[in-house]
């Protein structure tokens, strides 16, 4: 920690945040937990201590979820005009712009991910988040219904949505700020409420961002975080009989103890979990753009993404070319630090982390899979792994079957276009895929075929605000972004007049 923080580029609001003890936001208020605990957010880098936070339990649950539904039901939240409502959107993401660099820096020393690419990438597309919801608030719409048994003019009938209430949102770490966005943004644009729950392991982000709510003007209580552990606060929010719906992002395994929770007053879930992508590499496709696009749908935050490209098929006759270039570009990416300038990946999130991703490759080499370039740690100090290339997979292995989230791909030759779709679809995921050709045709021939919520033609992690994104399969319910994830955030309401 002394040295990240002691660097000359450390931003001076950053280091006074991390060296203040964070409280959580309940009502307008920033206070400690009921417990008085705290915990541990640690620099993945060094492993020290970055900060302590006020450590959420049942009974800051309760509080905060009663904040919520009060704001919901009686508070200036529930008069408040759509047109306003977008204007406290869009001012939170100016004062986010205002901000950029802060929320990159406390992105990076929590997350571990390199501080110019939260620059580019986390940041700015957690403000245009915010941007495009914005907008949402003031179109959301029902419709006039004919009904089809009464003679014309009999009845006047029409759907309104209406916010569905309460909501609660447990995000993990990948992606700390963005993560709040994807969640916040068309929750506050459609009217609900929230209590979010950010992970445990990089709840720096969402606490600076609950400040900016404040200065944007949101009513108390609208938005209320809470962080702690996934076991207890998170739980506790899952099974709150007065949240009306949860939404989760993380692990299938957690999504499945959520959708159980839920069950108790049976709340409306939305989950965006694992996956286990297929990267599809045919021979005709501009083989080097391919290379360098597999290269970076796996290396891209260290593979700590749900939608990686994990599995990489790729036509016999160019696998080995391909995989040569896939091992280049392993090795020219500069793992350090993320607060150095020249770091390309930084450490993985977590000991715990480092410790699954390594366990993988353990196993991997234990079945007899083949390391081309990386397979292990690198260093002692942090938890960096190499980025890793591997051949020799089975369809049996763990490390072609089960997510990994890490830097490790699995690179596959296929002999028959046929066959690589049912190879592709063989998962109990259904996430994203990856296809790359130069033939339009073949590309949506196989497009239509793959079960994947996502499918990405000669490109890959594309994310847009409008293009909506979730799983198929275990991958999930629901979709995230677009106009999509309004319907997870509003229910329809009939209403029949006789006339
Ligand atoms: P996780 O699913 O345990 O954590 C995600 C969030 O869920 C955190 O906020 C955590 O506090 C919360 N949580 C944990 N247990 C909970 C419970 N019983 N009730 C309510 N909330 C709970 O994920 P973890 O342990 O950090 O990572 C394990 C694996 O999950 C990763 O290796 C990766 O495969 C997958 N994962 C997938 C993500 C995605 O973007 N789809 C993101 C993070 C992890
Ligand atoms: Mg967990």
């Amino acid at each position: 920690m002394a040295t990240a923080l002691s660097a000359p580029s450390i931003d001076s609001n950053v280091s006074k945040f991390v060296a203040r003890k964070q409280k959580m936001l309940i009502n307008g208020q920033w206070v400690e937990a009921a417990s008085g605990k705290t915990f541990a957010t640690y620099n993945p880098a060094t492993g020290q201590v970055l900060a302590n936070v006020a450590e959420g339990d049942l009974e800051d649950i309760n509080r905060a979820v009663k904040a919520a539904r009060a704001s919901f039901e009686t508070g200036p939240w529930s008069r408040i005009s759509p047109a306003d409502r977008g204007k406290l959107i869009w001012k939170l993401a100016d004062l986010i712009e205002k901000h950029l660099e802060e929320f990159a820096q406390l992105e990076s020393l929590d997350n571990g991910k390199p501080l110019k690419v939260a620059r580019v990438a986390d940041v700015p597309l957690t403000i245009e988040h915010f941007r495009y919801y914005a907008g949402w608030a003031t179109k959301i719409e029902g419709n006039t219904i004919p009904l089809t048994l009464a003679k014309p003019l009999r009845f006047f009938a029409y759907t309104v949505r209406e916010p569905v209430g309460v909501v609660g949102q447990i995000i993990p770490w990948n992606f700390p700020l963005l993560m709040a966005a994807w969640k916040l943004g068309p929750a506050l644009a459609a009217g609900c409420t929230v209590v979010l729950k950010p992970a445990e392991q990089t709840p720096l982000s969402a606490l600076r961002l609950g400040e900016l709510i404040q200065e944007a003007g949101f009513p108390d209580g609208v938005v209320n975080i809470v962080p702690g552990f996934g076991e207890t606060a998170g739980a506790a929010l899952a099974a709150h009989s007065d949240v009306d719906k949860v939404a989760f992002t993380g692990s299938t395994e957690v999504g499945r103890l959520i959708l159980q929770a839920a069950a108790s007053n049976l709340k409306k879930v939305s989950l965006e979990l694992g996956g286990k992508s297929p990267n599809v590499i045919l021979q005709d496709a501009d083989v080097d753009a391919a290379i360098e696009g597999a290269a970076s749908a796996i290396f891209f935050n260290h593979g700590q993404c749900c939608c990686a490209g994990s599995r990489l098929y790729v036509e016999r006759p160019i696998f080995d070319r391909v995989v040569e270039g896939m091992a280049r570009h392993a090795e020219q990416i500069r793992v350090k630090p993320g607060f150095d300038p020249d770091s390309d990946m930084g450490p993985l999130v977590s000991e715990e982390q480092m410790n699954r991703v390594c366990g993988y490759l353990d196993s991997g080499l234990r079945e007899g899979a083949k390391v081309v370039t990386g397979g292990a740690r690198l260093g002692d100090q942090g938890y960096f792994v190499k980025p890793t290339v591997l051949v020799n997979t089975t369809d049996r292995m763990k490390v072609e079957r089960e997510e990994i989230f890490g830097p490790v791909v699995a690179a596959i030759p296929f002999s028959d276009p046929e066959d690589v779709v049912l190879k592709a679809n063989a998962s109990v995921y259904g996430l994203a895929a990856g296809i790359w050709t130069s033939d339009i045709k073949k590309a949506h021939a196989i497009a239509s075929k793959l079960r994947a919520g996502t499918v990405w033609i000669n490109c890959y992690n594309v994310f847009d605000p409008a293009l909506p994104f979730g799983g198929y399969k275990q991958s999930g319910w629901g979709r995230e972004m677009g106009h999509e994830v309004l319907e997870q955030y509003t229910e329809v309401k009939s209403i029949c007049t006789a006339l």
